[in-house]
Formats: C-alpha cells, structure tokens, sequence
C-alpha cells in the first residue's frame, strides 16, 4: 500500500467516526509545500459544505478521530479546514528500507486486480512509410502500455495496422506492371514511398490503370492467389519497415502483436448479419447504416454510421467492430484502450456504441478512446517538411541522433566514437520521445529542437544527465556500505525521500488516465529534489555513517529514475 492509499484508509475510518455519510470522497493530496506538512487532506470542506456545519470544527473533530500516531508526528488544521500531517521521518526512513530490497521496483506493489488490457496503438496504414503522424500514438500508447505491465496488469498489444483498403489494389497494379516490365520489385520496394507516389500518379492520371486497380482490390478480397502473394511481398516488406521504427525508437511491438485489418476480413459478413438481427440496420440508399440517436448533430438528426458500401464493400468501421468482438471474446479484455488521434473520435465513439447495442461487448468491459493533439511545427500548422510534405519518422529520428551526435562531441570530445554514437542514440531518441510524452497528451503541442535537446529544465537530457550524476558521485565514493541505516535528518533529506515513496502514485495515475506527463513530471520532480538535496548535504564529506545513508538515498533516486525513465521508452547511460 502507498502513502496515499495509508493516509485514506485513516481519514475514510475517522471520516465515519464523526458520522459522516459513507462514500464522501477522502481527497488526500501531497501538500504543494513543506510548511503545509507532506500531504494535506482537503476534503472536509466539501463535506462540511454539504452538511451545513463550520469546516474548521468538523476537521477539529476529524483530527481528534485521526490515529495515525504510528505514521506522523504533526497533524494540524490549517486555513478554512485543510488537514495537514507532517510524517515522522523514521517512519519514512523505515518505508524506504522496505523499499530498498528490491531494486528492481522499489516498493511498487502490483495492482490488487489483475485486469486483462488491450491496447491498440500506433496502427499504421502500411501502404506508405510511417511518418511523424503515427509518432504520438506509438510512444504514448508503448509508455502505458509498459506502466500497466509494470503494475502487473496482463497487457495485450495490438497493432491494428491498415492493410486491405482501396489503396493496395492501385499498390499491386503497379507491381504487376514493374515485374512484367522486368525490373527488379525488390529494389524498386526498398523505397516504399516513392513507390506508393508513383502508383498514385498512375491512379490519378490512367484510366486504364485505375480501372485494373479497383479490380485487384475485389480480386484480392475475395482471395485470389497471385494477387495475395503480391499484396503478402509488399505487407511484408512494410512490415519489416515498421520494425525497424520501432527498434530505433525503443518501441516494444513485435511482429506478433500486429493484428492487421485483413485479418478480420472473414469476420466482417457475420457483423452485419448479426447486426441485421439485432435490428439495428437501416437500408438507406443500397448501403447498410446504423443510426445512432446518441451521437445527434446540431441539427438533431441522428448520425448515420454506414457499416456496408451500396457495391457490398466494408469500411474502416465494420473491421472495428470485428476487431472490438474479438477483443471481447477472444482475448477477454477488461479494459480496451485506444491511442488514436483526436480526429478519430468520432468514429470510436460510434463504434463503441454499435458494439454495446449489438451486445458484441459486455457492459462491463471498459472501452477508452484516448485521445491525441497534433505536433506542430514552428509556424503553428501540423508539422511538415521544408516543402510541405509529410516528415518520414526515420528521416526525424536520424536528424535527432544526428543532432544529439553534435552535442555530444562538443561537449565531450575525448569519447571514443563508438561510445559517442551510442550516447547520441539513447539522448536523441530520448529527446523527442520525451518532449512529446511530458506535454498534457490531448493538446497540440509545438515541435522544438532547442527546448528538446536543451540539458536545463523538464527535459530527457536533463534527466539523463541526473542519472549520471548519481553514477559519477558512487565512482568517486570508494568504499561504502550499502546496507547502512538510513537517516533522514535534513528536510532535503526527507524529502527526496518521500519522493522517492510517492514513485506508485505517480505510476496509478498514468494507468489510470494513460497520461504519461504524469509520470515525467514525477521523474522531473524527483531529479530537482535529488539537486536540492545534493547542495544541502554534502555526501562525500559526510562521516561515514552519514556518508552511507546518504549514498543509500543516491542510489535510490537513480534506481527510481532509471526505472522510471524505462516505463517511458527511454534508455539511460552511465556517462555522456
Ligand atoms: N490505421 C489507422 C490510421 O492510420 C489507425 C488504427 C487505429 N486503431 C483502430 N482500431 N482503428 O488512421
């Protein structure tokens, strides 16, 4: 149990010793600063408001019920009914010995239940190169995806990547042609883009063309060999492509958690049939709608969500609702979370819908749209090349290492250059993964070299850096005993800490809201604290007792840190 959960177990039970009504939320925060004690209770307020009796009296009387004599050595009232409890630093130095056992969690318990989570996340459209736009969801959905592992949760990834559209009949036309006309398909593939442009040209400007493309969509939907062995060359290759992205970026998705729209394909009849029972389908100009009162526009008509084309094609939307009954059914999901862009929520939400209404899910299974901005360049507009077309993620992360590369060597030429590179990996990669992860996920957010790759403020750099520091601090310590008691004298000391105890919160947040910037304000926090304890008490210069409790509590903040900065997808090293 951590602190928070400690704290309201106390105030719930003194809560009810003065008769308040059950259920009347505890509101337990860690205090903004130390005067007001480590955490504060502001919730009495609330419930005095609603009983119509003076705030300050009601938390009196709380108080007088609060046992935590065990726990804390000051509780006070303070202002128009705020609980302040000041934790008794052995108390707290008795926790971080707990704690200290088992450096590879750092007193982080697993969830009480276990629950089973699907995440769907980065799901690129493989008819092209990933680029910046799949950016977001790869990184937000892999760092929470690693939270909620980390917490003990059973995950299952799945990448619902785009690969049966429209789109791959125009790419296997052209495939065609180029092996007809000799030319080696396998170097004219190694540039996926370029070959995805030249197809569409052809789309766009020969009718022929664009004919046979439309035929090879229905040829292939309805299994034709060679058409499927075509299509399979290039899913192949594009796959492979998407790998190694993610390899570079230190995103966990393998091979096997790629669940591609095709793959339910045979599904997809069976939807609407079913759909069809259930009542729901409206036959509306030769194409199937559900329409879903729900989601009514300004207008007050309700929206129409078309589940078959009038030529009897599928859209985007039947694949989800495959894809949401086999999330129920198959993989038994508690709780199924998608990180897709903000201009899908339309979509999710009428797919949600139709999947409860049709009963393809249960009531009790939690379904997430989670929601992202848009990276935006300097001028303001969604972030683009110099001559405005889209950025390939490899072409940014390169120019990231590159950048990192430079500022490694300036600083540190005497490096040899293997070491160089790997360090300007790790702290490019970190860089913009981080920038991105630390901004609120739902807003936009300003794409920033400078600020990114900066070694000040809230930023991968920085915190790297801290963690190097704590490195270079046990090198130069020589002796030390690692199972030294720990004292927590100094209010810097303390306070560190308790940081250090709060580490849990910080990560059920991110589980709970899938807000990553919770968990890099947390590691930020830590990193200050850590530099505000090490100006106050010097560790190397300290008796050896005091040397020893002071190296424990370094190591505990770079074990904390370390792990931390790894749920986020971001790798640490000892020396830059
Ligand atoms: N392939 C889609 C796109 O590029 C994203 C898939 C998101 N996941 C989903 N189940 N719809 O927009």
């Amino acid at each position: 149990m951590n602190i928070c959960q400690l704290l309201d177990q106390h105030v719930s039970a003194a809560f009810s010793a003065v008769k308040l009504p059950e259920n009347t939320p505890t509101v337990i925060k860690p205090s903004a600063r130390i005067n007001f004690g480590h955490y504060q209770v502001n919730g009495v307020m609330g419930a005095a408001k609603k009983l119509r009796t003076n705030p300050r009296a009601l938390a009196m009387q709380i108080v007088e019920q609060l046992d935590l004599e065990i726990i804390a050595n000051k509780v006070e009232v303070a202002g128009p009914g705020f609980i302040n409890i000041h934790l008794k630093p052995a108390w707290l130095a008795q926790q971080l010995e707990q704690a200290s056992k088992n450096s590879d969690r750092i007193g982080v318990n697993t969830a009480k239940s276990r629950m089973t989570v699907v995440v769907d996340y980065s799901g690129p459209n493989l008819a092209k190169e990933m680029h910046v736009g799949h950016l977001r969801s790869s990184i937000i959905g892999d760092a929470v995806v690693r939270v909620l592992e980390f917490l003990g949760h059973k995950v299952i990834r799945q990448n619902h990547v785009g690969d049966w559209g429209t789109q791959f009949g125009m790419l296997i036309a052209h495939m065609q042609d180029q092996q007809q006309s000799g030319s080696d398909l396998a170097v004219k593939l190694a540039d996926l883009e370029s070959f995805y442009r030249e197809s569409k040209l052809r789309f766009d400007q020969d009718a022929d063309f664009a004919t046979a493309a439309r035929e090879y969509v229905v040829k292939l939907q309805s299994g034709d060999e060679q058409c499927k062995a075509l299509w399979q060359q290039f899913i192949d290759i594009s796959l492979q492509h998407c790998d190694d992205v993610y390899q570079q970026l230190n995103v966990s998705l393998q091979r096997s958690d790629v669940m591609p729209e095709s793959a339910y394909n045979a599904d997809l009849p069976h939807v609407i049939s079913d759909l069809d029972t259930q009542g729901l389908l409206t036959h509306s100009d030769g194409a199937q709608v559900v329409f879903l009162d729900e989601l009514k526009s300004k207008e007050g008509s309700a929206f129409p969500a078309i589940v078959q084309k009038s030529d009897g094609g599928y859209l985007y939307s039947t694949s989800d609702l495959a894809a949401l009954r086999y999330r129920h059914s198959s993989l038994q999901a508690d709780r199924v979370m998608y990180f897709v862009d903000a201009r899908q929520s339309l979509h999710l939400q009428s797919v949600f819908l139709i999947a409860q209404k049709a009963g393809f899910v249960s009531e009790a299974m939690l379904l997430e749209h989670l929601p992202f901005g848009t990276m935006m360049g300097k001028d303001g507009k969604p972030f683009k090349t110099r001559a405005g077309g889209t950025v390939k993620l490899t072409d940014l992360l390169d120019e990231a290492e590159q950048r990192a590369y430079n500022l490694v060597s300036e600083k540190n030429p005497d490096l040899d250059e293997a070491e160089k590179q790997l360090i300007a990996h790790k702290v490019g990669i970190a860089a913009v993964k981080y920038a991105d992860l630390s901004k609120n996920r739902s807003s936009d957010y300003i794409f920033n070299w400078d600020s990114m790759l900066s070694f000040e403020g809230n930023t991968a750099p920085y915190l790297q850096y801290a963690y190097t520091r704590i490195n270079s601090i046990f090198k130069k310590a020589g002796q030390y005993d690692s199972h030294a008691t720990l004292q927590l004298d100094k209010a810097e000391e303390q306070q560190l800490g308790l940081k250090i105890l709060q580490f849990e919160e910080a990560l059920q947040y991110v589980a709970k809201d899938a807000m990553p910037n919770m968990l890099c304000n947390y590691l930020y926090e830590l990193s200050s604290h850590f530099m505000t304890f090490y100006e106050a008490c010097p560790i190397l210069k300290a008796d050896q007792a005091t040397k020893d409790s002071r190296l424990k509590l370094a190591g505990l903040t770079a074990d904390t840190l370390k792990i931390g900065l790894d749920l986020l997808g971001i790798e640490v090293m000892e020396r830059m």
